[in-house]
């Protein structure tokens, strides 16, 4: 079967017009934990987010009409609809972060040159293996976050809310945008070698100012010289849970492969009890709960365990 072909999760991705009325009341000024350092490493990369969001919308959407799998076409629009929204609702929340005086509007603007400089130059297709690179950044954040939510026992209700959905919805659609690369590239090793030259480019472009927006980010705040803050970042981090090692470790290296799919990761059964509750409710913070829950008593049980529990 090839690659392309694989329709795991089509059904699940599904749009929810949600607004969270993200402002300085409910983001406070240390959103993560109340922890200087790992909230504003979280803010150098919501800064790329709503932005991201928009470009690897266009690349979609100049793709519908190329597509000619129905399934996938049908994911691809409503991907499109829920990028929309996640866009939207981040930039209410980075909007709160300037009210706080850390300057992301700044940061926006650069990443915002730095997309229109790369659309001008890469063709519609390597913009959308781009989408495909970064959607699978974004699913395996979300993964990591999604298998270890005590990361977020001290942070607002609303601040989990908002981020739950989206990191519910970011699992949701994981494959899409790597199917439609997969079909409009027409697949092969031509596709493999587009999609090893964004993820190269991607992250020399990326990693260092996402880096540099950090400390940025922290000198404003002044918080550079908060060590114990620091230190806690940097066992979040990289030592337990390790969210970065973590992400290394199930993003880059299973990428590298030629026969790489998004769902070889088929992390399903850890999105269902949130969904559940969500359809049962209509409220975001209950579907949090009910995630938390089912985290607590089956997040380390065995895969099928997992799914009937959920
Ligand atoms: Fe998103
Ligand atoms: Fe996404």
């Amino acid at each position: 079967m090839a690659i392309a072909s694989r329709k795991i999760g089509y059904d699940e991705v599904e749009h929810r017009d949600l607004s969270f009325g993200m402002s300085p009341e409910t983001v406070p000024r240390h959103w993560f934990n109340n922890d200087p350092w790992i909230t504003h490493c979280m803010n150098a990369i919501l800064a790329a987010v709503p932005d991201g969001e928009r470009w690897v919308m266009q690349a979609m959407s100049k793709q519908l009409d190329n597509l000619h799998d129905p399934s996938v076409r049908k994911a691809a629009i409503n991907f499109i609809r829920q990028e929309r929204t996640h866009a939207r609702e981040h930039d209410a929340m980075n909007a709160a972060m300037v009210a706080h005086g850390i300057p992301m509007d700044r940061v926006e603007a650069v990443f915002k040159a730095v997309r229109k400089t790369l659309q001008r130059h890469l063709g519609d297709v390597t913009q959308c293996a781009m989408a495909a690179t970064f959607e699978h950044f974004t699913a395996v954040i979300s993964q990591v976050m999604l298998d270890h939510p005590e990361l977020w026992d001290d942070t607002s209700p609303e601040v989990s809310a908002m981020l739950y959905w989206h990191f519910v919805e970011e699992t949701e659609h994981k494959s899409v945008s790597f199917d439609v690369f997969q079909e409009v590239s027409g697949g092969g090793v031509r596709a493999y070698a587009i999609r090893m030259a964004t993820l190269v480019l991607g992250t020399a472009v990326f990693m260092p100012v996402v880096n540099g927006n950090w400390l940025y980010f922290l000198w404003k705040d002044r918080q550079l010289t908060n060590i114990p803050s620091a230190l806690r970042a940097v066992k979040t981090l990289f030592f337990a849970p390790g969210i970065f090692r973590r992400a290394f470790l199930i993003d880059v290296l299973p990428f590298l492969s030629p026969r790489f799919h998004p769902w070889d990761a088929d992390n399903r059964d850890v999105i269902h009890a949130w969904k559940r509750a969500y359809e049962k409710t209509g409220d975001t913070q209950q579907a949090y709960q009910a995630f938390r829950q089912w985290h607590a008593e089956f997040g380390s049980g065995a895969p099928a365990e997992r799914e009937v529990a959920a």
